[in-house]
């Protein structure tokens, strides 16, 4: 595991999105796993106005996001499809063919869990997997309990996600079900950028990055992967244990890098 801790949020939305436009530079088709939630919306920011400026394109990226809300469709204004076209696909080159989705509203979500899976194969994997991490440790919809090999199938959303999802939407209905990538299908992809900031967030990053491993914290499965960047602002990474050896780290790499 890499672990950054920067300055700011703000630090945090720059460098992951230095890393989305490194990958994008060398691999102008890769795939690119997306998340939801309020942690990424910076980095999508910078990512739009890079675009914007010229400095990046989405026109040969494929995306694929987490998980989308059960019962819900594309259209339906809390729908993730919908917040991600709020918050980039709208404002980037992207192909809006070459965003993928799972599809809530599905007749047979069983089945369109399968085949979210099996497209995930198909396009030969996700290059980099954006994520964040709930207050409760969970990764996508992958709620404590969730098998660390587990795949893209329907799950039940926990009473403290559905609380925190709930929060400044009082009329949101919030779905109790989801279809979410499995923690299996997640540490697939090839690199995993992970991103938390904030107080709320301080125990889960402890106990992701310092915990045991364990599907009681689905983020703790993050440490089973061998290219795993996590980037954090002081107040999500105050309860960390080891900042002083993710300091030294830091000096050891800034060394190497001027040299
Ligand atoms: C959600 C999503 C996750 C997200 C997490 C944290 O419910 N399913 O993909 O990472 O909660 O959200 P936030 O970034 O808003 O704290």
């Amino acid at each position: 595991m890499d672990v950054w801790i920067l300055e700011s949020a703000e630090a945090v939305a720059v460098k992951a999105a230095d890393i989305c436009a490194d990958l994008i530079q060398q691999k102008p088709d890769a795939r690119l796993g997306l998340a939801t939630g309020t942690t990424p919306q910076a980095l999508y920011a910078e990512l739009i106005r890079r675009n914007q400026l010229g400095h990046l394109s989405f026109s040969r990226i494929e995306t694929f996001n987490l998980d989308e809300y059960l019962g819900v469709g594309p259209q339906h204004p809390q729908s993730f499809q919908q917040a991600m076209r709020n918050s980039l696909f709208a404002h980037v080159d992207v192909d809006p063919a070459n965003t993928h989705v799972p599809a809530g509203d599905s007749p047979d979500p069983v089945a369109e869990a399968a085949s979210y899976e099996a497209l995930i194969k198909a396009r030969g994997g996700i290059d980099l997997q954006i994520l964040g991490i709930g207050r409760n440790g969970h990764i996508g919809f992958n709620e404590p309990g969730s098998s660390l090999g587990s795949r893209t199938r329907v799950k039940t959303l926990s009473r403290a996600t559905l609380r925190d999802n709930r929060l400044g939407k009082p009329d949101f209905e919030a779905p109790i079900m989801a279809i979410t990538m499995g923690i299996a299908t997640i540490l697939d992809a090839k690199a995993l950028l992970v991103l938390a900031t904030g107080e709320a967030k301080a125990a889960a990053v402890a106990a992701a990055l310092e915990g045991p491993l364990t599907a009681s914290c689905p983020a703790s499965a993050i440490q089973l992967h061998p290219d795993a960047t996590v980037i954090l602002d002081p107040a999500a990474a105050a309860d960390l244990r080891l900042t002083d050896y993710y300091e030294l780290v830091d000096q050891a790499r800034r060394r190497l890098t001027s040299r």
